[in-house]
């Protein structure tokens, strides 16, 4: 078997996120965040699920590093919770919910792991939502407000930042479809969303720069690739009227000072106000992209969809679609890659999270024996390693997730873990699934097998 070898120093890793891990909802102080609200309302959340003890984490935080350590992780990203932090969203800081993150932070350092903070991976404060949450433009004052707070208390020991998780997600599943807390569907409001997501983002980064930490800051975006179902030209506007929506929105700001202009003329009246400093703040350079990748799909034009467009999955020969419908597509992974080299000149790219959930069960002593999972994470690992190749400056790899957890709308119905979470079990028990010890030899190898 040949050993497809990454750079030295390549940065293996796993990926959590607070709301989806912690519990401890309304504990030492904690605010109420949006997903708080969104998941103790009925009818939103599968099976009526929420995040309230979820991976109890945060009562088991150093069992958990101890397992990174383990699995010789490289690298950990996680989220810091803001309402945790700041349980109004501003003002009176909560030093236990501070502190929670300092230990987290120490416990890493000392296991040898390389520690990756997300200041917003979805769980906004309520208080600021009662507010008018993201779609008002104080929000991006508050932001950075926060981002100073916890600066001020971590980045000294943080070497990697990333502002937002999928700012797409926040504002077409929250503030569009409705679908994701807050669970507001007005598209005027999620193209507010968008862009006050971004000027948070760009006064953030200014502000770290300001403060002279010399780590780096960047943002996780998701991205995908969008390939037209034929030649005709309807259905090629729709695939780049989607790519702009998914991906142009949230790229080109950042990495070429502008947004798409075929689709804020398309958008129309629904165009956020843009004020005359606004692109110049949003385009700081960042140190590095963050991308999570799912998936790749074709695209035609419909008549019938409020964006004229429908899409199917791109499978690759051979394989399947995962339990939430995406197709699995490693080799669009490499495309991804290479499109972000040709076509924006990207900073270096971390993949911050790729993995998959699989009906596979446990058994009574709560192993798994997940093939799947395994099979999915090495050729998406060898189309990483294409891209390498290539030129890409791809400097590391996040696997989502670490353990089972919280899967937003889907609630516990979906595992993406490395390691299982027995979530009737009130210690919520641990057992590391096979591709735990799979990814410990790719980890301890710095290579895949072929
Ligand atoms: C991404 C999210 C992450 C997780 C995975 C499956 O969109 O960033 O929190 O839910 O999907």
């Amino acid at each position: 078997m040949t050993q497809l070898h990454f750079p030295d120093g390549f940065l293996w890793g796993a990926a959590t996120a607070a709301y989806q891990i912690e519990g401890a909802w309304d504990e030492d102080g904690k605010g109420e965040s949006i997903w708080d609200r969104f998941s103790h309302q009925p009818f939103r959340i599968l099976n009526g699920d929420a995040g309230d003890i979820a991976c109890d984490h945060y009562h088991h935080m150093p069992e958990d590093v101890a397992m990174m350590k383990n699995l010789g992780l490289k690298a950990y990203r996680f989220s810091i919770s803001w309402p945790r932090v700041l349980p109004q969203g501003i003002g009176q800081v909560n030093p236990p919910g501070l502190a929670f993150y300092d230990r987290l932070v120490d416990e890493l350092l000392e296991a040898g792991i390389v520690p990756m903070a997300t200041l917003n991976h979805w769980d906004f404060p309520q208080p600021l939502q009662d507010l008018g949450g993201w779609p008002n433009r104080d929000s991006i004052n508050w932001f950075t407000a926060y981002a100073q707070v916890v600066f001020d208390k971590l980045a000294d020991r943080i070497p990697y930042w990333a502002t937002h998780n999928e700012p797409m997600v926040v504002a077409f599943s929250g503030y569009g479809f409705g679908s994701f807390a807050p669970g507001i569907a007005d598209f005027s409001e999620a193209m507010k969303t968008v862009h006050h997501l971004h000027l948070a983002h760009g006064n953030a980064v200014n502000l770290y720069r300001q403060l002279g930490y010399d780590g780096q800051i960047g943002i996780v975006l998701n991205l995908a690739t969008f390939i037209p179902e034929t030649d005709d030209s309807a259905d090629i506007a729709a695939a780049k009227r989607m790519e702009d929506l998914i991906n142009g929105l949230f790229l080109d700001p950042i990495l070429k000072r502008d947004y798409p202009a075929d689709f804020m003329d398309w958008i129309g009246v629904m165009a956020p106000p843009i004020q005359p400093d606004d692109m110049a703040v949003i385009a700081q350079p960042i140190d590095f992209l963050g991308v999570n990748y799912y998936f790749s799909q074709y695209v035609k034009y419909s008549p019938h969809s409020l964006f004229k467009f429908e899409a199917k999955p791109n499978i690759d020969p051979g394989w399947g679609a995962t339990e939430k419908g995406w197709g699995i597509c490693p080799s669009q992974l490499t495309a991804l890659l290479r499109h972000l080299k040709t076509n924006y000149d990207s900073p270096p790219i971390y993949i911050t999270e790729n993995g998959t959930s699989l009906d596979e069960p446990a058994d009574e002593t709560g192993f798994v024996s997940d093939q799947g999972r395994i099979n999915y994470l090495r050729a998406h690992f060898k189309a990483a390693h294409d891209a390498i190749q290539e030129g890409v400056d791809l400097r590391g790899y996040f696997v989502w997730s670490l353990m089972d957890n919280f899967e937003w709308a889907e609630g516990y119905s979906l595992r993406f873990g490395l390691i299982h979470i027995d979530f009737e079990n009130p210690q919520r028990k641990r057992t590391p699934k096979e591709s735990f010890a799979w990814y410990q030899k790719v980890i301890e190898n710095n290579a895949v097998g072929d």
